[in-house]
């Protein structure tokens, strides 16, 4: 697949997500997502240092990652990602992704985590491509049913 932008495309920038991308992001998350997150979740998110948006004259993607305290070390967290659907392919989703390891990196975490619907192979490719390694899987974790795996990557 080609990740080069469209001609008529300004390259998006990746950014910390502000209060007024949230109508935006919410947006995307509903078209892309069954069980799209509600927007107070968003909201709950602003100002975190791995909640980002990649945006040129909109939001077209989006980003939300964090770190859950362990007894050990903490472990970072992709939560979510999206791109807009007339935007997939042109390498958004890669940006955000590096970006936010870079973010997660820059804290106290060894390993990354992530949970992707068994089904989602463009998901799935993109965080294989990026280091992420298939370690379990979460039974019916989807509340249609479907299992998730959960994928780790080591810094
Ligand atoms: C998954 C998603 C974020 C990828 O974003 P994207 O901007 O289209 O991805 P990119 O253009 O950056 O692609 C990067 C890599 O991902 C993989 N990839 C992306 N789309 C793919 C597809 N349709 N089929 C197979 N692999 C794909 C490829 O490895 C690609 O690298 P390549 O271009 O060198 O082949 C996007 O498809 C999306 O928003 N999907 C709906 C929401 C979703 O499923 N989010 C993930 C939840 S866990």
């Amino acid at each position: 697949m080609t990740t080069t932008a469209p001609e008529n495309f300004a390259r998006p920038l990746v950014r910390q997500a502000r209060r007024e991308d949230l109508l935006a992001i919410y947006r995307i998350e509903q078209a892309s997502f069954d069980q799209p997150w509600p927007f107070t979740a968003f909201e709950s998110y602003v100002g975190e240092p791995g909640f980002l948006v990649a945006a040129d004259s909109t939001v077209v993607g989006y980003v939300v990652a964090d770190v859950i305290p362990t007894h050990a070390r903490d472990l970072g967290h992709i939560k979510d990602l999206a791109v807009h659907e007339s935007r997939r392919g042109e390498g958004i989703g890669a940006m955000l992704l590096v970006n936010a390891l870079s973010v997660l990196n820059s804290t106290n975490v060894d390993s990354v985590k992530l949970e992707v619907r068994e089904s989602n192979d463009a998901a799935i490719q993109l965080y294989r491509k990026y280091g992420f390694e298939h370690r379990w899987r979460n039974p019916e974790y989807y509340s249609d049913g479907e299992d998730a795996l959960v994928l780790v990557r080591e810094f």
